[in-house]
């Protein structure tokens, strides 16, 4: 069995939707995704604001991650922040996650990132445990604050 780990490409962009689908119905929001595949493109190829990895098995696509960079006024140095991280039902187990974990903390290292983060659903105990396995610490103190849709509008306030 080969694993490999290559950026995406725009041809990749359907198949990054189809994950990024399929992850949301892992994660029990299964209508939540807006993003199309005109988005994506603009997003990871044009604008930049984010890149993604395709992992392949045997040359077939098995996972992905999405990413990009934060930055931390502690440090003085920017992070890398993982979005999502995703290996399908049928490829799991067999080492395609931790391979894209360990090819983003070569990344983070190259590009001089202080920290390698993401979040977590407090549910998904099996990520948590992977994520624990492969030497990530839990910051069981912080909570993620999030302000979209009306709730935005409304704390610009009016134009
Ligand atoms: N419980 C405990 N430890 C685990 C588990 C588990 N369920 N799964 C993996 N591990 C540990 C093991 O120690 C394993 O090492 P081993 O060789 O000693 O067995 C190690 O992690 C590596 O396992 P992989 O085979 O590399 O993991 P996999 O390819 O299955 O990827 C992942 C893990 C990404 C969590 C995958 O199972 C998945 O896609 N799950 C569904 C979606 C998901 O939860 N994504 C993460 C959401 S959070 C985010 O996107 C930032």
């Amino acid at each position: 069995m080969t694993i490999s780990i290559r950026p995406a490409t725009r041809d990749d962009v359907p198949l990054i939707l189809r994950f990024v689908r399929e992850l949301a119905a892992f994660e029990r929001e299964p209508d939540v995704v807006e993003a199309t595949e005109a988005m994506l493109e603009t997003a990871l190829f044009e604008d930049k604001a984010a890149e993604a990895v395709i992992a392949e098995r045997d040359g077939e696509a098995s996972g992905f991650a999405v990413f990009f960079h934060n930055f931390s006024t502690w440090t003085g140095r920017k992070g890398l922040y993982l979005e999502d991280l995703y290996v399908t039902p049928q490829a799991r187990g067999s080492g395609i996650g931790s391979a894209l974990l360990r090819h983003l903390a070569g990344l983070a290292i190259e590009r001089d990132c202080a920290r390698f983060e993401w979040a977590v659903l407090d549910w998904n105990r099996p990520a948590i445990d992977f994520y624990t396995a492969m030497g990530a610490e839990m910051l069981s103190d912080w909570r993620i604050e999030r302000v979209a849709g009306k709730a935005l509008a409304q704390l610009r306030g009016p134009e």
